[in-house]
């Protein structure tokens, strides 16, 4: 599918624009939840591609999963079948109970406990989502049940060895692919055994499959990264009814562990929102949005800093009272609109904390005044794709000047009030690259076509008629 996006001509305007349940948030919800003694409910639950596929393992792995509109996930029933139909599976009388008050992305899980995974019959289809597939890896891992977990193309050209490697050291017997992509094989036997990791990299996903060993075996694992990454593994996991404990950037956890079951609220996902507040920021004069309902845990929000630092004024209402419900997630009500943006360096700690961001944030600097530099972002090149390169790729073809680092990229802008001109942009299978472009492309001097602009809807679906109905001009062309 190809987009085909108009320059803005006139003020975007969005009051109270609800953006998609946060993915990290969602994923570990229904994994965790799957694990817990009880049901556990979920309200807005990301709608996107990525969280579709963790549920559809979990019903893969035995967790009776119930969808907002009271359809069971249903688990493919032979090794050819990749997705069964939603129809009730047989053993369906474990389900929990449809409760007609449900919003299409809310869902009830029936937790089997932490022994309780069955063996899946398939393989484990990740599709996209490196989440799904490096948290299920500790998961597996720890409870022992032997699975293959595959992806899609973009997914199995992403490294796992960071993962496999300190779950072997744990005792676990985990074995990737050639050079160390998926397939990932979770193979039988391998207890866990409590142990302390040092990892080179700081990474949320390997932390968590870490932890999630952790919480099966005996005594005290411990995880040190070089920065601290997000940190919604630890909160949830503490609300859940595990000691977790920080201490710089080392968390440790003790196990074995019981899981209570949780009644959670996903927040809005910052990440989606981040393309709106850019989006508000470029606009002609007069644009303003209203986000409310935005997770803005301080380990994830770099977004909000880097903007302050690229000259924006953003509002951000705390809603302190979310802060102590279950979860434990800050969550605010944001607001930005048109602004002049001047470049600026982004670098380490606030890089790590916004680096789902950082194509928006490549796009921002292309609009801004003078040059923005970003470092520390080398992750990117083994995300869905490598978003630096295909950053420099894109936004040099919509004229802005571009050097691509190692770690990250220096954009300087043309100058005036429409600094990109109009350009075909391939979104590279990647939902965020789908996302920056349209973005940059509301402020271009001429129509672009992005190409592949059904990737958003792994993290964003109904992006397009969401910014068509705040005043965007967008075609979808199949
Ligand atoms: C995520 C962690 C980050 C992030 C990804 C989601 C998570 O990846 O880029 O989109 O939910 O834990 P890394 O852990 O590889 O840095």
């Amino acid at each position: 599918m190809k987009a085909r996006v108009h320059p803005l001509r006139r003020p975007l305007r969005g009051k109270a624009v609800r953006v998609p349940g946060d993915k990290s948030i969602s994923h570990r919800a229904l994994l965790f939840s799957a694990l817990a003694d009880g049901e556990s409910r979920i309200a807005g639950l990301a709608p996107g591609g990525d969280v579709r596929s963790t549920a559809r393992c979990l019903a893969q792995l035995g967790v009776p999963l119930l969808r907002g509109d009271g359809t069971p996930w249903s688990a493919p029933r032979s090794a050819t079948e990749r997705f069964a139909p939603p129809e009730r599976p047989a053993g369906s009388s474990a389900l929990p109970e449809h409760d007609p008050d449900m919003g299409p992305d809310d869902a009830m899980v029936r937790g089997v406990g932490m022994r309780g995974l069955r063996a899946p019959v398939a393989d484990l289809d990740c599709g996209n989502s490196g989440t799904t597939l490096r948290l299920l890896c500790g998961i597996l891992a720890g409870a022992q049940v032997p699975a293959t977990l595959v992806g899609d193309a973009s997914l199995s050209g992403r490294p796992m060895e960071r993962v496999a490697a300190p779950l072997r050291q744990l005792g676990a017997r985990v074995r990737t692919g050639p050079s160390g992509r998926p397939p990932v094989v979770v193979e039988p036997g391998g207890a866990i055994r409590a142990g302390a990791i040092a990892s080179e990299v700081a990474s949320a996903q390997v932390k968590s499959a870490v932890l999630l060993a952790g919480v099966f075996a005996e005594g005290e694992t411990t995880f040190t990264e070089p920065a601290r990454s997000r940190d919604h593994t630890e909160r949830l996991l503490r609300q859940m009814g595990v000691k977790v404990a920080t201490r710089g950037t080392t968390v440790a956890v003790r196990g074995p562990a019981r899981l209570s079951p949780i009644a959670l609220e996903v927040p809005g996902d910052l990440s989606s929102a981040a393309f709106l507040l850019a989006a508000a920021l470029i606009a002609p004069e007069g644009s303003s949005i209203a986000l409310p309902h935005v997770g803005v845990n301080p380990t994830r929000a770099g977004f909000l800093d880097a903007l302050t630092q690229l000259g924006a004024r953003i509002q951000l209402d705390l809603k302190r009272e979310a802060q102590s419900a279950p979860g434990g997630e800050p969550v605010g009500d944001l607001s930005a609109s048109a602004q002049r943006l001047r470049g600026t360096e982004l670098d380490g700690d606030l890089v790590l904390r916004a680096i789902d961001e950082v194509p928006i944030l490549a796009v921002l600097g292309a609009v801004a005044g003078g040059t923005t530099v970003i470092r520390g972002a080398a992750e990117l090149r083994v995300k869905e794709s490598d978003r630096l390169a295909q950053m420099a790729r894109g936004l040099r073809a919509m004229g802005a000047q571009v050097e691509e680092l190692p770690d990250g990229l220096r954009v300087t802008g043309a100058s005036g009030a429409r600094p990109l001109r109009g350009a075909e942009i391939d979104s590279a299978h990647d939902h965020r690259i789908a996302l920056a472009f349209t973005v940059a492309a509301l402020a271009a001097d001429s129509p672009s076509v992005i190409s592949g602009a059904e990737w958003a809807d792994v993290s964003f679906p109904g992006f397009f008629d969401l910014l068509r109905s705040l005043g965007a001009e967008v075609e979808l062309v199949a």
